[in-house]
């Protein structure tokens, strides 16, 4: 089978070399330097006043409850066991054992020193994901005790006139914990893009799209958003969920690897293991239920609700990084989160605002199109019930549940507003804590 006049040893040795290069980057077993020297820089904003927080003393601020009660037979909750909360459902959530309209002090975390460092926390986690061909997706997760949502100077006109009583300094969707991250992808550990995490999705650049992003040195620039930590590669306001506002600048230096926990993860075997310190905890990661309080019900004294919208002063607080999509094709998660139906038709609304319905006061939009509806309605079945006699037999046949086949369809309409109706207040009824969900539905498992 001899081919041309290569000796055979020859080649042998050329693979034997390949496998033996190849070799390192088949598991990674201490931090690769691409991954400090490309970590993510962040600039929190100049007035956020909840920075950065340690990990660990954030679960020992709080104690696991379940449906708003402590776990009956409470177990010791100590940093290093929280998965053994896992037997108790998923969820759970750490409570603050303080009341947190008191703003006890460990919510507001640390100040960075001038050269961006923390002294005393851990606020960073890094986790490699191995992929094929090379890949290696490193995500970078950062941790702050508190996130502040919108006050009404952070709502776009003319939604902001719609909302009463709301006075600035009032924020609305707060939440205890709050997981953001960054997520660079290098290949033969060369950085292809970053993905930057912004309430339930995000924004993603290419490494080399200067229009994208900026870079201080090798490492891309982040401005974490006042009081929610939404990631933005550019200073300025933001616009998010089509009617708030974040606002970011470059106000105060944040270098998230200093310091930070190390990790590698494989999804498939589930295994966390400590790169560097090597004695990082790893039991933290497992933790499946929420970092924070969950939504306080709506009878609590402290939670209130935006009128029309359905927008909570408190959410649930969000699970952790290993719910974060660690598994993608691409740079932004695999799936986007699904529109809910007041984020759709306020979407909607604001894009015609946009265009054609400014300087109409929205009470009038809102009533017209309600107006419009009901007459066409109306109009729709007395015209199929007075003047078709088929309609009629439509109409008589749908109410009596009996629809042949093919006119399944000409189920009367006004038949399916009651039931439209009828359902809804059941969902209503069955749920004590329904809310619309508008903006930022923050409910755990939605944010990316
Ligand atoms: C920070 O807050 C102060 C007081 O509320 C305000 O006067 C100032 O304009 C704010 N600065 C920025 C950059 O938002
Ligand atoms: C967690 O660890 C602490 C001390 O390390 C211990 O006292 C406690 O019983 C443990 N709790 C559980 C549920 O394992
Ligand atoms: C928390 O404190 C607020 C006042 O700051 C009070 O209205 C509320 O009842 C307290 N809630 C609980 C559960 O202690
Ligand atoms: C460091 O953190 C610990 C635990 O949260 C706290 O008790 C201590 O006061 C902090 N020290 C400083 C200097 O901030
Ligand atoms: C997890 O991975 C580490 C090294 O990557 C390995 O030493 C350990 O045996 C693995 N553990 C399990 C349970 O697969």
């Amino acid at each position: 089978m001899a081919r041309g006049g290569k000796p055979r040893y020859l080649e042998v040795f050329a693979s034997l070399l390949f496998v033996l290069g190849l070799l390192p980057l088949l598991a990674i077993s201490a931090v690769p330097d691409y991954v400090k020297d490309h970590a993510p820089i962040i600039w929190l904003h100049s007035n956020d006043s909840f920075m950065p927080s340690d990990i660990p003393s954030h679960a020992q601020h709080t104690k696991a409850f379940k449906r708003f009660k402590p776990l009956a037979d409470s177990p010791v909750l100590d940093f290093n066991n929280l998965s053994s909360l896992n037997q108790y459902g998923k969820d759970i959530y750490l409570t603050a054992v303080e009341n947190i309209t008191t703003m006890p002090e460990w919510l507001f975390g640390e100040t960075p020193d001038v050269t961006g460092a923390l002294h005393n926390s851990t606020a960073c986690a890094v986790v490699l994901i191995e992929r094929k061909d090379q890949i290696v997706d490193a995500f970078y997760f950062y941790f702050y005790s508190f996130d502040e949502g919108a006050d009404i100077t952070q709502v776009l006109p003319p939604l902001n006139k719609i909302l009463p009583d709301s006075k600035p300094g009032d924020h609305f969707g707060n939440h205890v914990g709050d997981w953001e991250h960054n997520m660079v992808r290098f290949k033969d550990g060369v950085p292809v893009g970053i993905w930057y995490s912004q309430h339930a999705w995000g924004e993603a650049c290419l490494w080399n799209d200067e229009a994208c992003l900026s870079k201080q040195g090798d490492r891309p620039v982040v401005y974490s958003a006042r009081g929610s930590h939404a990631n933005y590669p550019s200073a300025g306001s933001h616009v998010h969920d089509a009617a708030l506002i974040d606002v970011a600048d470059k106000g105060r230096l944040w270098d998230p690897i200093q310091p930070a926990w190390f990790y590698t993860y494989d999804p498939s075997t589930d295994n966390l293991t400590a790169l560097e310190p090597e004695t990082a905890p790893t039991d933290w990661f497992s933790f499946l239920g929420g970092w924070g309080d969950q939504q306080y019900p709506d009878d609590d004294p402290r939670q209130q609700t935006v009128p029309y919208f359905g927008l909570k002063k408190y959410n649930s607080g969000p699970n952790g990084p290993r719910f974060k999509h660690l598994l993608r094709k691409d740079l932004m998660p695999d799936e986007k989160p699904k529109p809910t139906l007041m984020g759709t038709l306020v979407r909607i609304y604001m894009s015609w605002y946009g265009c054609c319905l400014r300087g109409i006061n929205p009470w009038v939009v809102v009533i017209s199109i309600l107006l419009f509806l009901a007459v066409t309605t109306f109009l729709a079945v007395f015209t199929v019930r007075r003047l078709t006699p088929v309609g009629k037999r439509w109409l008589t046949r749908a109410r009596k549940g009996k629809h042949a086949s093919g006119i399944g369809s000409a189920k009367g309409l006004g038949t399916k507003v009651t039931d439209w109706f009828t359902r809804r207040k059941r969902r209503q009824e069955h749920s004590s804590e329904y809310s619309m969900g508008l903006l930022d539905p923050r409910e755990g498992e939605d944010e990316v």
